[in-house]
């Protein structure tokens, strides 16, 4: 390979974003305190690792999409699904992006009532796209920042 090719390899695996959108469950409804522990430890591990996202709760019932280069999302993703704070957790999407959606969020965090399809028996059944939908439109409709 040539010095130019070499280069443009590297730079386009430092330029790979994965994402991944799951929901779970609380083990208990979680205290405000709770909260606050999980996001203050999420945003210091995620600057780190160059991962952004978004984290919705709805009295137990969580809806989180995590975005960053592979290899430290995925590191992120294994501390997330071993916290035993919450269970059932069901991955709705997992793939690779072109940008980010959350550029400079380390975790911004949101109280919304999510939909009964995603916190009834079956979530599983939800659409992907009605999901990441769902993700943007909470989002947009709370201006205020973190
Ligand atoms: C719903 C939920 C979302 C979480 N999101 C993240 C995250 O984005 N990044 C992260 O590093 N850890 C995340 N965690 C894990 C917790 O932040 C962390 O492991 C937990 O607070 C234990 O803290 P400790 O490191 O002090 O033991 C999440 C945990 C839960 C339950």
């Amino acid at each position: 390979m040539t010095n130019a090719g070499a280069a443009f390899a590297y730079i386009d695996a430092m330029a790979r974003l994965h994402a991944i959108l799951y929901i779970s469950s609380a083990v208990h409804v979680p205290t405000p305190h709770e909260i606050e522990h999980v996001l203050q430890r999420a945003r210091e591990r995620n600057a780190r690792a160059g991962v952004t996202g978004l984290l919705l709760h709805d009295d137990g019932h969580f809806m989180q999409y995590i975005e960053g280069p592979p290899e430290g999302l995925l590191a992120i993703y294994d501390i997330i699904l071993a916290d035993p704070l919450h269970h059932r957790i069901q991955e709705l999407m997992s793939e690779s992006i072109g940008e980010r959606e959350f550029d400079g969020w380390e975790m911004a965090y949101e109280q919304a009532a999510l939909p009964a399809f995603l916190t009834g028996p079956r979530p599983e059944l939800a659409l992907k796209a009605s999901a990441q939908h769902l993700l943007r439109d909470v989002w947009a409709s709370h201006s205020h920042h973190h």
